[in-house]
């Protein structure tokens, strides 16, 4: 007996170094969104804590492209040398990885006047694989050239193949999908009111662009789930979508997914059930699509609680075993492990009663899932307590607005009131996702905490416009600038055409509205041009309409105090390393900061922040990401000390790649500003040590 435990151990113990042994064999490139198993590290040690003070730009590549309101989300990403990103404008452009020098740039759409967002491309063999607005593109990797081969004439139509007339809908796909053999497996972007599109993944060929699978997220009759919807809702509802990206496990032939709300988000009248598998961490055969296990993080979401991330591919110890995993970062601040392979647990998960919903036809879930392990990275549940104190006419205001509006915690329902979510809509967690370091098995994540206010308000059913526009461009069509924008004499600034088209196919934070059907969108477009209402279409008045609701929201409301600033005390954003094997904090520091406040001395105060993280065998996290002081950090990944920044040419709210070019380590980020009324940029710039 004895012997043998020897020889497990020495097995164990060979089997570890063999893992060290693959790991330490540094890879050059960053050759996948995310980073090899989304995990955003890079095993290149170069740059490390002795030397990062010396970090320096290395070189700038401008587009030229971005406008007002443009970002860059883009996560670049490497191999052989050449570094391929979007801009502003949704360009693709390759650059020498050592120089920033472009080698080639390829334009969809030169006459687009919208702004449109993407996290990134894909890269397979000798191809690139990009979508812009519904098309699934293929370009050859060398020449930048439409594959014409591929799909119709270079492209897939993402709106094909889902059941419904493709005129009717929007469906785009933000970020970018993953390879699994000859497939690019894809989830995608669509609307979150109604009427809708559906959300399924699915799998095109590489070579021909054929629809090799597809993942029903809404099911159809005879599917698993079905009876958690009512009988209509594949035909009928939208959302349940992937959008941000998936992961594929080649060995385990797995891909991983996590998915958004069902639309439309914040009320639920008409989507009675638990609503399979929105708001779900869905792992499915590679090959097949076949859903293999699956966890609803909420039950018939209305607060805008999806998952904001692909899951990362972990490896963790428990009781001595390695274990291939899947952590999951949340909106609400939970961080969810799983057995990658069984979907069992690895953190005991318990779960929270609910409210009833008092609002005509909503009808709540008893009770949410919540981890009861490791501690939530951000405050859940906005009290009293937690109001702003930067001065006394701040705190003032803004306690008689929360005395006016609900807030019962996480899970408390709508109103026509208002409610206080809090984690708010950009979470907690958000699409920057999360780094991981199997050296230390921390995940990093940086955080935002931000009130937002809800409300639900009944719909006045004579107008298209109201029912469908006013809760983000305001029932007087003058919108909240910076955010969303006027659109009073929008006809003096844009042809009919250009307005149809953004109805049609939406822009930025703007989902499309093809499924309103020319006839309405061509009542609206007359609106906005003449200011005349008549868009009082039978479509939209008849309560026949399968998708009409009594209820819209008035929009995306940030609970701030009347100086523009977060309602509630500091930290207004956070980093954190959270160890995965103990399920605890290892490491929490404010992240970002306002200038002018921090010019009066109230520094540290954290802010909102967008992109993520990426973590180094050499010892650093880098990331961008804060939105109001543009800054570039490296902190040491162990003890979460701040080693080096420098302020970037707009802010870098996307998630930085890491890659040797020439034997050189390069740290690259887009900086494309654009949040929260900031300016925005087209650069992408990249650091390294200084030549010896
Ligand atoms: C969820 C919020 C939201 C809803 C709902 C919404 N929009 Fe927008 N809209 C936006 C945002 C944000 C932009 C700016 C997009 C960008 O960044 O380019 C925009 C831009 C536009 C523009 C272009 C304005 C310009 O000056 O370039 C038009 C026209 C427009 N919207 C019309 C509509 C109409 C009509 C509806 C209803 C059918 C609608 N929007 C619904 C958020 C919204």
């Amino acid at each position: 007996m004895r012997h043998n435990v020897t020889l497990i151990r020495t097995l164990q113990f060979l089997a570890c170094i063999a893992a060290l042994a693959s790991l330490r064999a540094a890879d050059p490139d960053w050759p996948v969104n995310g980073g090899r198993n989304n995990i955003r590290y890079s095993p290149l040690t170069e740059i490390s804590p002795r030397n990062v003070g010396r970090l320096a730009v290395a070189w700038t590549y401008d587009s030229h492209d971005d406008f007002y309101g443009s970002e860059m989300q883009c996560n670049p990403v490497v191999a052989d040398g050449v570094l391929y990103a979007t801009t502003p404008r949704l360009r693709v452009v390759a650059l020498d990885a050592a120089t920033g020098r472009e080698i080639w740039s390829f334009d969809p759409d030169p006459h687009r006047t919208m702004h449109v967002r993407n996290r990134g491309v894909t890269l397979s063999k000798d191809r690139l694989f990009f979508t812009y607005l519904s098309y699934l593109y293929a370009l050859d990797r060398k020449t930048g050239r439409i594959v014409r081969s591929f799909g119709d004439n270079g492209r897939v139509d993402l709106r094909q193949g889902l059941g419904r007339p493709a005129d009717r809908m929007t469906v785009s796909a933000t970020s970018p999908g993953a390879i699994f053999e000859d497939l690019i497996i894809l989830g995608s972007t669509v609307p979150e009111t109604l009427p809708g599109s559906p959300g399924d993944i699915r799998a095109f060929d590489v070579h021909t662009g054929k629809l090799r699978w597809s993942f029903h997220t809404i099911p159809h009759p005879g599917e698993f789930g079905y009876d958690t919807w009512p009988p209509t809702a594949y035909k009928i509802s939208g959302g349940a979508n992937a959008w941000s990206g998936v992961v594929v496990d080649a060995k385990l032939e797995m891909v991983f997914a996590s998915t958004g709300s069902a639309s439309f988000d914040f009320y639920g009248a008409n989507r009675l059930g638990d609503d399979l598998f929105a708001d779900c961490i869905l792992a499915l055969d590679a090959r097949t699509g076949k859903r293999i296990w699956h966890f609803q993080g909420i039950h018939h979401n209305v607060w805008d609680y999806d998952f904001p991330a692909a899951p990362n591919l972990i490896t963790v110890t428990r009781n001595g075993r390695k274990i291939d995993a899947l952590a999951q970062i949340t909106k609400t601040g939970f961080v969810y492990v799983f057995n990658r392979r069984t979907g069992e647990p690895l953190f005991p998960i318990g779960s929270r009663k609910v409210p009833p919903s008092p609002v005509d036809g909503e009808k709540l879930a008893p009770s949410e899932p919540v981890a009861l392990k490791p501690p939530p990275f951000v405050r859940q549940g906005l009290i009293e307590d937690m109001l702003t104190t930067r001065t006394p006419e701040a705190h003032a205001a803004v306690l008689e607005m929360f005395r006016k509006v609900h807030s019962g915690g996480m899970f408390y329902p709508p109103t026509t009131e208002g409610t206080v979510i809090f984690p708010g809509f950009d979470g907690g967690g958000e699409w920057g996702g999360a780094a991981f370091d199997p050296e230390t098995v921390l995940l990093y994540v940086n955080a935002n905490e931000m009130a937002w206010i809800l409300r639900l308000v009944p719909r006045d059913e004579k107008s298209a416009y109201m029912n469908h526009c006013a809760s983000c461009h305001r029932p007087d069509r003058r919108g909240t600038p910076g955010e969303f924008p006027s659109l009073v004499d929008v006809g003096k600034r844009l042809s009919r055409q250009e307005i149809v088209r953004t109805i049609q196919q939406g822009a930025g934070r703007m989902p499309g509205f093809a499924a309103l059907g020319a006839a309405t969108i061509d009542d609206i477009a007359d609106f906005l041009i003449t200011g005349k209402d008549s868009t009082g279409h039978p479509e939209v008045t008849a309560h026949r309409d399968p998708n009409w609701l009594e209820y819209r929201s008035d929009g995306y409301n940030k609970f701030l105090d009347p100086d523009g600033y977060p309602a509630i005390a500091p930290p207004w954003g956070t980093l954190n390393a959270i160890d995965l094997n103990k399920g605890e904090i290892r490491w929490k520091v404010p992240f970002g900061e306002y200038p002018e406040l921090a010019a009066k001395g109230m520094r540290n105060t954290g802010s909102d922040n967008y992109g993520g993280p990426v973590v180094t065998a050499g010892g650093l996290v880098f990331i961008g990401a804060t939105d109001f002081d543009r800054k570039f950090h490296a902190y040491d990944k162990r003890s979460g000390k701040l080693l080096w920044e420098t302020t970037l040419p707009a802010a870098g709210n996307a998630t930085p790649a890491i890659y040797e070019a020439h034997g050189r380590e390069y740290v690259a980020i887009a900086c494309g500003g654009g949040k929260d009324k900031m300016p925005s940029g087209g650069k992408i710039v990249a650091f390294a040590l200084p030549e010896r």
